[in-house]
């Protein structure tokens, strides 16, 4: 079918302003109204014949993937590797018994995820993937392939399949802690009624795409930007530091926060912009701290947090965006909303072409 731009300046505005909606078809698939326990399409998956996992991806995808162990560890208790297919494929990793591998890609077409895909067809007991393109290869050569649901998606940046991977992500780290016994019937409702919920508490987000578009102004004077974040924060901010690179081509690293006084800080002067992304969950006083030492070497601080946190951190940061509250677990999947919004106004404002980036494929079907 056609896709337009429905009005969008680009099809990375659209693609971001459809994430609601798209999400709550994930949402819907695997978890249907009136039925409470989490739902997996084809013959399912028992995860207490599995001891470990084995992620895999490129991209974005692989950013999904390293979120996706917080969950797998946190939620089922099950131990969880991540790894760039690139580099998988060639180290040949031995693959003990009793391990799932998982395979996560938009496209379901690129190669070196293919190829590590191949790698543990003899060796893993089940072949695990979630896609976009039900049709793909790599959904075509696994056991169980668990659709995403996010439609076509043009922008090379991508941004409501990251959304929709995680989604689905986390309802698959949900059902594996139901399988092992690792989750109560309160927490899993807790889960299943937030995730229902999400989709408004992203259209809350949305709206406030102008102060980000006007934070979004300052930051495209940065030569660098740094990202920080904790926990489930810390893939997140590799992956905000991925968008704004990929699309505005300001150059952007992202660390655990925890690391910046190994390194990073060394950075720090009045013209690095860090980004904290940072909820006002239990790591939150831990955060605030890394922020202090960042603005006590005049480091301007853009917090990302809920109103909790914003109060709690003082007038002192450069640039505050405020995040609707949300259930812990679900904090990568709203604070993606404002990564991608600041990447995408950055970009805009640097006037580069952001739906087709320089030297960027949407698929890397080859090596
Ligand atoms: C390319 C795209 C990225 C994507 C990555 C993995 O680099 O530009 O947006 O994350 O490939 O693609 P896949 O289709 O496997 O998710």
């Amino acid at each position: 079918a056609q896709v337009d731009k429905a009005g969008h300046k680009h099809f990375m505005a659209k693609e971001i302003a459809e994430q609601p909606t798209v999400i709550a078809e994930a949402i819907r698939h695997y978890l249907p109204v009136g039925e409470d326990a989490v739902h997996l399409p084809g013959d399912g998956i028992d995860f207490t014949k599995i001891d470990r996992l084995t992620l895999v991806a490129c991209g974005t995808a692989f950013y999904a993937c390293l979120t996706a162990k917080y969950w797998f560890e946190k939620l089922a208790r099950i131990p969880v590797e991540v790894d760039i297919a690139s580099e998988f494929r060639y180290r040949e990793p031995p693959i003990p018994g009793r391990t799932a591998a998982l395979f996560v890609s938009q496209s379901g077409e690129t190669a070196d995820t293919l190829a590590a895909l191949r790698y543990c067809k003899d060796k893993a007991d089940q072949i695990l993937s979630v896609v976009n393109v039900p049709e793909s290869s790599i959904a075509r050569e696994s056991d169980l392939a668990l659709p995403i649901h996010a439609g076509v998606e043009i922008g090379v940046a991508s941004t409501k399949a990251f959304t929709c991977q995680l989604s689905v992500l986390l309802m698959l780290a949900l059902k594996a802690a139901t399988d092992r016994g690792e989750i109560g019937e309160e927490e899993l409702q807790a889960h299943v009624s937030a995730l229902r919920g999400l989709p408004n508490v992203m259209s809350a987000a949305l709206e406030q795409n102008e102060a980000i578009r006007q934070a979004s102004l300052k930051l495209s004077e940065a030569r660098d930007v740094l990202f920080l974040g904790r926990g489930l924060m810390f893939p997140l901010a590799l992956e905000g530091a991925l968008k704004l690179k990929e699309i505005s081509y300001i150059h952007a690293e992202a660390y655990a926060s925890g690391e910046l006084k190994h390194g990073p800080i060394a950075l720090i002067d009045n013209n690095m912009p860090v980004v904290v992304l940072a909820p006002r969950d239990d790591l939150f006083d831990k955060s605030v701290s890394n922020m202090q030492e960042v603005m006590a070497r005049k480091g301007k601080v853009m917090l990302v947090s809920d109103a909790e946190g914003l109060a709690e951190a003082g007038d002192e940061v450069w640039q505050a965006i405020r995040m609707p509250q949300v259930h812990d677990s679900l904090s990568p999947i709203l604070y993606a909303l404002p990564a991608q919004m600041l990447a995408y106004h950055t970009a805009v404002a640097k006037g580069t072409d952001v739906d087709q980036p320089r030297n960027l494929a949407k698929s890397v079907t080859v090596e």
